[in-house]
């Protein structure tokens, strides 16, 4: 029975790695424990670029509760605020996978080890370990195979990121104030103190425990350097060969930037768009007007050098966009002095992102388009020809691609 026991993985004779113990483990947790911090609250700020108190269309989670106690008007600069909060938000959890599979490796262990509960407070932390483990598995592969463009989970990517991420943080912040001390008693101790961690037989070394670390963070590395270069254009984005916007531009000339949606995958009809069929409706305090693209080039035109940041983390660097100011067609329709919030919608039949609202102070930004040219040409039809919104510091999702309506005043 004993021989039998031993080979259960409750037994610590079952584990049989020399490399585990307190110190792997405390190195490993201190990393993850500023990454998932920086993670967590970056993501809390992608949410918040959505402004999603500012109309249901921003927002997917719409049932969060307090979980909004923290949202603010999200501004529009710096101008690569977004591209930088929602570029680390991706390249960081990546980053992080090594070391978080290592350090899950590294106390798996505990996992099987019994009593299941030797008091109630020993319950109540399996019980959190159980969340943080759960919680972290499940918001990194939602997250991964949201950017990977194949998300294959059953429901929207929204709600199970959002609300999997809080839990996660929760079991996360207990797991740490119990644990952060331990940890640095260990990596301050002279001698490793013996832990269930640390196999009673082990295995002769393959390799030492700096030297698994050297590997955790070679992995990291390699993460690293084949999913950064998604945030910038030309070579540097060639090197990013494990993303769905790594490698050389979708083409070439001045529209030849990165896209997410195309026009045919927005079941956008040419017909539409074409020159005679197409006009803006701009509504507001004193009525519509309907403007096509030459009327529309009547208006004062004004340029801004901006990128587009993806919610994919994602982005480009600045193109040239030029067009009509958001705030000089909001006073066409009665806001001369007071731009207001708009309401904007695209001709796109399919997506989420059809109608999307922004905020007072995204339209009176003097940078915030409706852009009809991007570079010196007239916008591609993937580029949202006939027109599109461009605002600094909004992802890309609220810079709606062929806009049909612009709605101005109470949303
Ligand atoms: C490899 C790991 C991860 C990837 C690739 C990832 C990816 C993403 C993406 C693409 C978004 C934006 C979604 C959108 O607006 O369309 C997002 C949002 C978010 N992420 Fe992550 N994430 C990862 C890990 C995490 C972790 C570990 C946490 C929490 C500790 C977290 C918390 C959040 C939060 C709170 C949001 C906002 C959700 C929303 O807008 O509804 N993420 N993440």
């Amino acid at each position: 029975m004993r021989d039998l026991a031993s080979r259960l993985p409750s037994s610590p004779g079952f584990w049989r790695s020399p490399l585990r113990g307190p110190r792997f483990t405390a190195v490993l947790g201190l990393v993850l424990l500023v990454g998932i911090t920086v993670l967590f609250v970056t993501g809390l700020l992608s949410y918040a670029a959505y402004n999603p108190d500012l109309d249901p269309v921003n927002d997917k989670t719409p049932d969060k509760g307090l979980l909004g106690f923290y949202l603010f008007a999200w501004p529009t600069g710096p101008d690569w605020l977004y591209r930088l909060t929602q570029g680390v938000h991706v390249t960081l959890g990546l980053t992080l996978i090594p070391v978080l599979l290592a350090k899950l490796w590294s106390v798996v262990p505990r996992l099987f080890s019994l009593p299941p509960a030797r008091s109630l407070a020993h319950a109540l932390e399996r019980i959190s370990l159980l969340l943080l483990v759960g919680g972290a598995l499940f918001t990194f592969l939602t997250g991964v195979l949201n950017i990977q463009l194949d998300y294959v989970f059953p429901g929207s990517f929204y709600p199970l990121h959002f609300y999997g991420a809080w839990v996660f943080f929760a079991a996360f912040v207990a797991h740490a104030a119990l644990k952060v001390p331990v940890a640095l008693r260990n990596l301050r101790a002279m001698r490793e103190e013996r832990d269930d961690l640390v196999s009673p037989r082990p295995d002769p070394p393959t390799v030492s425990r700096r030297g698994a670390l050297w590997l955790v963070g070679g992995g990291s590395l390699l993460m690293f350097v084949t999913n950064a270069g998604r945030s910038f254009d030309g070579p540097l984005r060639e090197t990013a060969v494990l993303s769905p916007h790594g490698g050389p531009e979708p083409g070439n000339g001045p529209n030849g930037f990165q896209i997410n949606k195309t026009a045919a995958y927005a079941g956008i009809d040419p017909a539409e768009t074409s020159e005679d069929a197409w006009r803006l409706v701009v509504t507001g305090r004193t009525g519509t007007v309907r403007l096509g693209r030459a009327e529309l080039r009547r208006l004062e035109q004004h340029s801004a050098a901006l990128p587009i940041a993806c919610v994919e983390g994602w982005s480009t660097s600045d193109q040239w966009w030029r067009g009509v100011r958001l705030r000089d067609l909001a006073a066409l329709v009665g806001f001369e002095d007071d731009p207001p919030d708009v309401f904007v919608e695209s001709l796109q039949r399919r997506g989420a992102f059809r109608s999307g609202a922004l905020r007072a102070n995204q339209v009176a930004d003097p940078r915030s388009l409706l852009a009809l040219d991007v570079n010196g040409e007239a916008l591609s039809p993937d580029h949202g020809y006939p027109a599109r919104i461009i605002v600094p510091a909004a992802p890309g999702v609220l810079n709606t691609k062929w806009v049909a309506r612009l709605t101005f005043g109470d949303l």
